[in-house]
């Protein structure tokens, strides 16, 4: 442990710039066991990630790994912001995750998936046995649904070894992969099909979650049936099954739409298909998030930066080398598990863990024992679940004789006090952490301490990656000085090989989301005139540690699952007594926030259980059941500007117990004081102190 600074960061508030109250806190140097052995120890990278060598930086990067085809021109930027990268490089993202490891490590453990049933044993797939496994399903996919490279394939599956194994067939042959988050619902699936324009939907028949089996195949009928009344019509239904040859689903097989795959595999066994060499440019996945609007985005990841950048930061940020086990609890479904459990652990041939169910299933000691029957030494997970852990089993960890080197933390802001319970007891001391900061647009960390060489602060991600210049700018912007103690938005100055190459299928959404809002010269082919929005709030103190406040749009970090408070509202808006919603953020001791939902109901109607229940019903067929809000309050009408526009902040404010602050300009103020009686009881109870992201909720508006 290091020297304790105390400097408060302390400055007045105006509009554009948000006074942020923080005491510093202490750092803690990595353990000297885990800098001795790390990747990256040399704080020479510094130099040769520096502003003046790049773009060429990143071809430390691109060199980790195995090209047909070495790229001519590193980074072409002749059409801001739609960056290239690696320009004329060939290459195939399977055949780095797989083949090229086989001379070496064919017998090394690549997946071990971890079933949630505890008598179920963990299932490992070396190296060699992925590789057959991903041959004869691209077979399949070529052969038998006819796919071919730039096709666009949506999965809807659970945390499951056959889940990489389907990602990694589609690479193998430039297939398109859209991965919905398993626990999205089938209608929010077929949204995404459609929108991609997928005609082939791979699912799992079943899964289990707290000891039950789900049926996941029910969610294909409705994910069928929801693409095609967008439009899209889909061929061909891929099953994989729980338990080869027993259908665990109710939901019936359509004849020649619903296939297994374990039926139909058996044509292609010992089938072997070569990678296609696609172009570094050409697109690896799609991504579905949520944005400002009802629609989720497509974010559209390309192959040789992505491939490149992923590897890098597993190399030199998780510390990955050939013979960790490396465990990351993200499930695939979300950028984390794309980047962080299947493409830069398997492109470095580490042995990567996938577990099926829940963290404290059957009990709180469940993770722990994991870690210590897999002997698991890298360990990554999101601050909703080290304070679920904590606040379940805080002595378990002790039990166990597992031992982490490193730690990742990643997906929302830690507290301080939460950051030290993980490093106190989870990594009992040893082992090193990282904060990670980045989005689903990213492809990769942004943010975060270099574990061999930076020193650690808790609750600040820490300073750019190496070749990530980042900047925090006002309203006006005017880049905030370091140490001034302004908040104010981060954002990127510099494109990296990771960024996303576009929305799918809707360029001006792409520039006008991220890029309209700072850049000074839209006809500029500099780099340097086009810096990247990444609509989070954002503290820098003097030591160059970037504190991540959150959203400052309409995203809500619901347990770091990333929900559009407007796709919420539009569900809530297909309620026939509904009138009009409003959906806000609030404060959870364990999931981060939550959303808690204000609807006003049409004349004809009277407020009943029955209405509220509907409303959350509708949510959860709509979106899935992590969207489900915590209550839903049935107001006599919002409040509202004289323009009509509702007023979110408002509502966030009573929903917080925070000051609500001037009111008077509403066109209806005195709904305010009903609405807040309601919520909050009689008492005035509010205060000025809360979190950051909470306070700017719908200031905008
Ligand atoms: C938040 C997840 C604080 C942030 C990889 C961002 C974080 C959003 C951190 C993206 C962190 C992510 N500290 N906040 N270390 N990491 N966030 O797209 O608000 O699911 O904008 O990507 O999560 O969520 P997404």
């Amino acid at each position: 442990m290091a020297d304790a600074k105390s400097n408060s960061a302390v400055a007045e508030t105006n509009e554009a710039q948000i006074a942020v109250h923080w005491k510093e806190e202490e750092y803690f140097d990595p353990p000297a066991s885990f800098v001795a052995q790390a990747n990256l120890n040399d704080p020479a990278v510094n130099e040769r990630f520096a502003e003046k060598n790049f773009p060429k930086c990143f071809e430390e990067y691109a060199d980790m790994l195995t090209w047909f085809r070495r790229w001519d021109t590193v980074l072409d930027t002749s059409d801001p912001p739609f960056w290239k990268w690696f320009v004329g490089g060939k290459i195939n993202a399977s055949f780095n995750c797989v083949d090229r490891h086989l001379a070496k490590h064919k017998n090394k453990a690549a997946l071990i998936a971890v079933p949630e049933l505890e008598n179920e044993d963990p299932v490992v797939i070396t190296y060699q046995e992925l590789y057959v496994r991903v041959n004869e399903f691209a077979a399949l996919l070529r052969d038998f649904a006819g796919l071919k490279a730039g096709d666009r394939v949506t999965i809807h599956m659970p945390m499951v070894a056959e889940l990489p194994i389907t990602m990694l067939a589609c690479a193998r042959l430039g297939i398109v992969h859209s991965v919905v988050f398993g626990g999205f619902s089938g209608e929010a699936c077929g949204l995404r099909a459609a929108d991609s324009g997928s005609r082939v939907l791979i699912y799992m028949d079943g899964y289990y979650r707290s000891g039950k089996m789900i049926d996941h195949k029910a969610a294909a009928e409705i994910a069928v049936a929801t693409a095609e009344k967008e439009g899209q019509s889909i061929d061909k239904v891929l099953v994989w099954r729980r338990y080869p040859g027993k259908y665990v689903s109710a939901a019936p097989m359509v004849k020649g739409r619903d296939f297994f795959v374990d039926d139909v595999v058996g044509n292609y066994r010992g089938k072997r298909v070569d990678p296609v060499p696609m172009d570094a440019e050409a697109p690896l996945f799609l991504m579905y998030t949520s944005g400002t609007t009802g629609k989720p985005k497509g974010c559209q990841h390309r192959t040789g930066g992505y491939l490149a950048y992923v590897t890098g930061t597993s190399k030199y940020i998780q510390d990955i080398h050939p013979e960790d086990v490396y465990w990351c609890m993200a499930d695939i479904g979300w950028i984390t598990g794309h980047s962080y459990i299947v493409y830069g652990p398997l492109s470095l041939a580490a042995t990567s863990v996938i577990y099926e169910g829940v963290p404290t299933f059957p009990d709180a000691g469940r993770v722990w024992r994991i870690a210590e029957r897999l002997d698991v030494n890298i360990f990554h997970t999101s601050p909703t679940a080290i304070r679920m852990l904590r606040k379940t089993g805080p002595e378990e960890p002790k039990k166990y004789h597992y031992r982490f080197k490193h730690m990742t933390t990643v997906g929302e802001p830690i507290e301080p006090d939460v950051w030290r319970w993980y490093y106190d007891v989870v990594g009992k001391r040893e082992a090193v952490i990282v904060d990670t900061w980045w989005q689903t647009e990213n492809g990769g960390f942004l943010c975060s301490t270099k574990p061999g060489i930076d020193r650690m602060k808790p609750g600040s991600a820490g300073p750019g990656m190496p070749g990530i210049y980042p900047t925090i700018k006002d309203e006006k912007n005017e880049d905030i000085p370091a140490g001034s103690g302004k908040a104010g938005n981060i954002c990127i100055r510099n494109p990296w090989p990771g960024i996303m190459q576009t929305i799918w299928g809707d360029r001006d959404r792409f520039v006008r989301q991220y890029y309209s809002k700072y850049c000074k010269n839209p006809q500029s082919k500099d780099w340097r005139d086009w810096p990247y929005f990444a609509a989070d709030g954002a503290v820098l103190p003097a030591d160059g540690y970037f504190r991540i406040l959150g959203r400052v749009d309409d995203v809500i970090n619901v347990a770091g699952h990333r929900l559009g408070t407007k796709e919420l509202e539009s569900a809530c808006l297909t309620v026939e007594e509904v009138a009009e919603a409003a959906v806000v953020p609030v404060a959870d001791e364990v999931k981060g926030r939550v959303p808690e939902v204000y609807v006003a109901l049409k004349p004809a109607y009277a407020p009943s259980k029955e209405i509220t229940d509907k409303v959350v019903a509708t949510i959860e067929t709509m979106i899935g059941k992590i969207a489900r809000p915590r209550k839903v309050h049935i107001v006599p009408d919002m409040p509202k500007t004289r323009s009509g526009k509702i007023m979110r902040r408002v509502l966030a404010a009573i929903s917080n117990t925070l000051d609500t602050g001037d009111i008077t300009t509403l066109a209806n103020p005195d709904v305010v004081e009903q609405i807040r009686v309601a919520v909050q009881g009689k008492e005035k109870v509010a205060t000025k102190e809360g979190p950051e992201d909470l306070k700017q909720f719908g200031k905008e508006e």
